[in-house]
């Protein structure tokens, strides 16, 4: 049966999954008010990374005030991020798009998927105006074992749904999705950046390599988003089809939680073997704990780990507290970059 777009019920009729009576054509009249929001957030935060000067950050890279333990934190971080940027984009584009059947929720996706596009840019800026060699930092998913196995780990389920016989309509197939949209959104964006966001913003705070501690924060303001979007779309999703949040099915992801969890902690150490800039190798444990508890709340599972928050200064930052309105009181403005403002 074809509907006009006139017919009101058609509204109700979209889906997130396996939608068929509404087309993904049909962007108005709008369901899902909370994608199309995610996307004037994103827009209003817009920014490109040659904005952001550079000089200063040039001046101490080739300068002797840092360790060689910070310059590994530094470079360890872009290696990790420069490739990460690309495998979240890729998934969104080869593996959620398609199966994705809704108008509003693609237009995020495509906005999300130019953000992920400016993150890369942003690596290679980074990696161009402090001359560092190219090779090493965009390789460094191959070279570095701790990377290796983040990476590794997110590429299995992207692969899951590059299978040409992958469909979302059994069961089966609707749970590896949601995995993939954990995988991705909870764990990768939610979970696996953020050590690197506390290590490299430690710096900015300390006045050390703001030029890359500004770009960190621009990203971290739309990961904010990304991560934001996604757990409204696993919410909806679990909403629409209840029979795919089966018991069995919360205690895997769970699984998967916990080892992203010992993979993050891993990575932190690799990166920082020794306490710079008050960071303590240690502190990292209770860290990626405490954030892995605040996904787990958000995407309706019980808190796992109950670690205190050890960085009292990133909540300053970024108050995890209010992430998830994190953007409301501001969203009016066009920021192009010039100054980065919080709230
Ligand atoms: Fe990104
Ligand atoms: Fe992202």
């Amino acid at each position: 049966m074809s509907i006009s777009f006139e017919d009101e019920s058609a509204v109700e009729q979209k889906r997130l999954l396996n939608g068929r009576q509404v087309t993904v054509n049909q962007l108005l009249p709008l369901k899902y008010h909370w994608a199309w929001e995610h996307y004037l957030n994103g827009c209003a935060n817009h920014w490109m990374p040659n904005e952001v000067p550079m000089n200063k950050d040039i001046e101490i890279w080739r300068g002797a005030s840092l360790s060689e333990a910070e310059r590994l934190v530094i470079i360890r971080n872009l290696g990790f991020f420069a490739t990460a940027e690309s495998l979240v984009g890729n998934n969104l584009v080869l593996a959620i798009f398609k199966h994705v059947t809704n108008a509003e929720c693609r237009q995020y996706l495509l906005r999300q998927a130019f953000e992920e596009a400016v993150h890369s840019h942003a690596f290679l800026y980074i990696v161009e105006s402090l001359g560092l060699d190219e090779r090493e930092i965009f390789t460094m998913y191959h070279t570095i074992p701790a990377i290796a196995r983040k990476d590794g780990f997110e590429m299995k389920l992207t692969s899951a749904l590059l299978d040409p016989s992958f469909s979302t309509e059994t069961l089966e197939g609707a749970q590896t999705f949601l995995q993939n949209l954990i995988g991705y959104y909870v764990i990768m964006e939610g979970i696996f950046f953020y050590s690197g966001f506390a290590m490299i913003l430690s710096f900015h705070r300390r006045n050390k390599m703001t030029g890359i501690g500004e770009q960190f924060q621009y990203i971290l303001r739309d990961e904010t988003i990304h991560l934001n979007f996604g757990i409204d779309l696993i919410n909806g999703i679990k909403a629409e089809q209840p029979e795919i949040w089966t018991p069995v099915f919360q205690r895997h992801i769970l699984t998967l939680i916990q080892e992203a969890v010992e993979l993050e902690i891993a990575y932190a150490q690799d990166c920082l073997p020794q306490g710079i800039l008050g960071l303590q190798p240690d502190a990292f444990r209770h860290y990626v704990q405490h954030i892995a508890d605040r996904r787990l709340e958000r995407i309706g599972l019980p808190v796992h780990y109950h670690s205190p928050h050890p960085f009292p200064w990133m909540s300053e930052t970024i108050d995890l507290s209010k992430e998830k309105n994190f953007f409301e009181t501001r969203v009016t403005e066009y920021q192009s970059g010039a100054t980065l403002r919080w709230d």
